[in-house]
């Protein structure tokens, strides 16, 4: 777990390799154990200096989230964070130098460790990230960051640190005054026992624990503290609009805690650390983007017992937008894509795509020219679907219509071999549908990618009635291959995502139509965590395209289609006001060159706005647009649309954008609790329509007192 010797000058080195595990990670058995042997070496007067290292290929990647989830209640937690601090607090008052050997990636409760020694030295891994990234799961440091990074580096250098969660490669972190020295790995050991025995006293001293210590840069109280604080703080309010309390505590503790002594400051983070862990932001964010999206990269419910696949060549026809941006993240990954097009100019512009983006990736510094040119190597576009022969994978991203996606199904399927998977990226289409065109509709699945392919995260993964266990399980390879999260959904109308992110845009459109201000439909969409307002992201994606996909599920469902709320006005935004979104500079939004966008100013002309008086709350605004995609959300588990609670969360936060402090869809629902919910849900029913009428299923776990997670 933990092992510790000393060799004949009285150099003492604890190297972290906890069994069973890539990485080391403080828990509640790593902890002990690292006290037990900082007590030894610090207790035992042969020891003159210590060593901090691990023996894995990383150092430390922070605080276990399963220990933190399992400490209950306030006391618990604030009991074991003092521990935790005190423990810290033991290596800079050792009396003795320590220094921490950062072989690799140190994050965290990892990199506290390392602020806690009299001096840190990095091992010259590029691939190594040094940071304190607790922000991004609704935490903050509780091992010291918040107070020893300030006090080493200042207060401005530190906040934007802490409030991104940002990690740095370890020559950033030198630069940053982050570590003392970056060296060759293999010297790193002997590089950190030169610097133990060349200590002099005062250098086993912390610099805060030093008489006539300063901050560097200022203490808070300063001008130029005064200002970082008050501006930093609007900023941060106005980004965040009060639903990631974690960086307004960060804020809060870093100020209050370099207004005292460090030991007063590690208690006032001791403080603000439980604070901030019993925020149902911290639960949501840990539950969904740590755990939820941990277990979907990790492919938890790929179907078992099918071996691995791995992809060597992959066919993608239509070299358009998002079939360029297929070809682009699958080269990345290392494998060969055959990228066809109608004809050679259609197929090379697509190719020309990743050219740019490579370029764009060497000019930033982050890929070499050699690897540039592999990855475009990697790529050939051509017209000829012989070249499609060896895919183990063909997807298509033509145009959005079925004769032409059967057509290029029956030239692919007519080359590529028996067991190859054949996947649509249609936005629209049933996959059952289209699937009828093919030969082999066990193996024809869809994979339904995000625009711009390159920086989306997310793929749903869409089963038709035939698709075959094997062909999902292989394609969530494929998805993983190439470093995406994936979620698995079943066919229906507008699949997961794109069917509840339609309930957001709806709502705020339908809101205009009932007469509530437009300006206030579109801040109670970002105050919600949307990363856009209903009615500006109705611009983006454009009026006339929502208008156009409404008219064919009208004709599609015939009879069965249910008319919504939004329908007139989208009607009227089209037909007679020729406003079809961004793309022509004006929709709910005017949107002058070169000048920032605004509404419309006739829009309270076409759409009366109700008397001042009678515009509803912020709150109710806010509840509205939440809870319409949490129950469109819940009707899609209920239908089976999307399998579980967890993929429901992440697809949300990935797909759409829904606040990951909330947790995602089903998690806000699980927040609030099913009966708050469900209660709601009936009384927004009778005021605004049945579409918030919840599904059986909710009031059915409401009554039972049942829960979607267990925390
Ligand atoms: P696009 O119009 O940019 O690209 C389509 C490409 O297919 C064009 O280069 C066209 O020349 C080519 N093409 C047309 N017929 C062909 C044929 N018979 N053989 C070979 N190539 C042919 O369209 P985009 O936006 O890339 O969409 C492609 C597909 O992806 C559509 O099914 C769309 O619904 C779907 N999709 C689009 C998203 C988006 O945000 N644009 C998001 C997710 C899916």
């Amino acid at each position: 777990m933990i092992n510790y010797s000393v060799d004949t000058d009285g150099i003492a080195t604890i190297s972290w390799d906890m069994p069973g595990r890539s990485m080391n990670v403080l828990n509640n058995d790593s902890i002990p154990a690292f006290a037990g042997a900082l007590e030894k070496a610090i207790g035992d007067d042969a020891v003159k200096g210590i060593i901090i290292t691990s023996g894995k290929p990383d150092f430390i990647a922070g605080a276990d989230l399963e220990m933190l989830q399992g400490w209950k209640g306030a006391e618990e937690m604030f009991q074991n964070g003092m521990e935790l601090q005190m423990m810290f607090r033991s290596i800079e008052k050792a009396k003795k130098p320590v220094v921490a050997a950062i072989n690799g990636t140190a994050l965290g409760g990892g990199f506290e460790i390392c602020l806690a020694c009299h001096h840190r030295i990095a091992a010259d891994n590029p691939k190594a990230k040094i940071g304190l990234p607790e922000v991004k799961v609704g935490l903050l440091p509780g091992g010291g960051g918040t107070q020893r990074l300030p006090r080493l580096i200042g207060i401005q250098a530190a906040l934007p640190l802490l409030l991104e969660g940002k990690h740095l490669s370890p020559e950033k972190a030198l630069k940053a005054g982050m570590v003392n020295a970056v060296v060759p790995a293999n010297d790193l050991l002997a590089e950190a026992k030169k610097w133990l025995l060349n200590a002099k006293p005062e250098d086993a001293v912390q610099p805060w624990d030093k008489k006539g210590f300063r901050l560097p840069g200022g203490i808070p109280m300063s001008p130029g503290g005064m200002m970082t604080f008050t501006a930093g703080n609007a900023m941060l309010r106005e980004k965040t609009m009060g639903n990631y309390p974690a960086a307004l505590n960060i804020m809060s503790c870093v100020y209050e805690g370099c207004c005292v002594d460090i030991d007063n400051g590690l208690k006032i983070e001791t403080r603000y650390f439980v604070k901030t862990c019993g925020t149902p932001e911290a639960k949501n964010m840990i539950r969904s983007l740590f755990f939820g999206i941990g277990n979907a990269n990790k492919l938890a419910s790929r179907p078992k017992d099918i071996p691995t696949q791995t992809f060597t060549k992959v066919g993608v026809l239509g070299a358009g937008m998002m079939g360029a941006g297929i070809a682009y993240s699958t080269a990345v990954a290392g494998i060969d894509v055959v990228l066809i097009d109608r004809d050679q100019a259609a197929a090379d512009k697509g190719k020309a795509y990743s050219e740019k983006l490579l370029q764009k990736a060497v000019g930033r510094g982050r890929m070499s020219q050699e690897k540039a040119e592999a990855v475009l190597g990697r790529i050939t576009a051509t017209t000829d679907y012989a070249l499609l022969d060896g895919a183990e994978l063909v997807i298509e991203a033509v145009f959005e219509n079925r004769e032409i996606k059967a057509d290029v199904t029956g030239k692919s399927e007519a080359v590529i071999a028996e067991d190859a998977i054949f996947a649509s990226n249609t936005s629209t289409l049933p996959i059952s549908g289209l699937a009828e065109a093919s030969k082999r509709p066990a193996n024809f699945i869809g994979l339904h990618f995000f625009s711009p392919v390159d920086k989306m995260p997310l793929v749903e993964i869409i089963c038709g009635k035939e698709t075959s266990q094997e062909t999902l399980a292989r394609s969530m390879d494929y998805v993983k291959a190439i470093r995406k999260t994936p979620i698995v959904v079943n066919d229906s109308r507008g699949f997961y995502t794109s069917r509840v992110f339609g309930t957001y845009v709806n709502e705020g459109i339908a809101m205009l139509a009932e007469g509530i201000n437009p300006a206030l439909i579109d801040m109670a969409g970002k105050m919600s965590g949307m990363p856009v307002g209903p009615l500006a992201l109705a611009d983006e994606v454009a009026i006339d395209l929502i208008y156009k996909v409404r008219n064919q599920t009208r004709d599609d469902l015939g009879d069965k289609y249910i008319p919504s709320p939004s329908d007139a006005t989208v009607t009227k935004m089209v037909e007679e006001l020729n406003r079809v979104g961004k793309r022509e500079g004006k929709g709910f939004y005017d949107y002058p060159e070169g000048g920032k966008k605004h509404l419309w100013k006739e829009l309270g002309t076409h759409f009366p706005q109700l008397p001042e008086d009678e515009q509803p709350s912020v709150e109710e605004v806010i509840k509205r647009l939440l809870y319409i995609q949490s129950v469109e959300t819940a009707r899609c588990l209920e239908e089976n649309v999307v399998t579980t609670p967890e993929d429901a969360d992440v697809g949300s936060i990935l797909g759409w954008g829904f606040a990951p402090s909330r947790g995602g869809a089903i998690s806000q629902i699980h927040t609030v609790g099913v009966d708050n919910f469900v209660a709601e849900c009936d009384r927004m029913a009778q005021a605004y329509g049945a579409r918030f009428t919840p599904p059986q299923f909710l009031r059915d776990m409401a009554s039972k007192g049942e829960t979607f997670y267990a925390a």
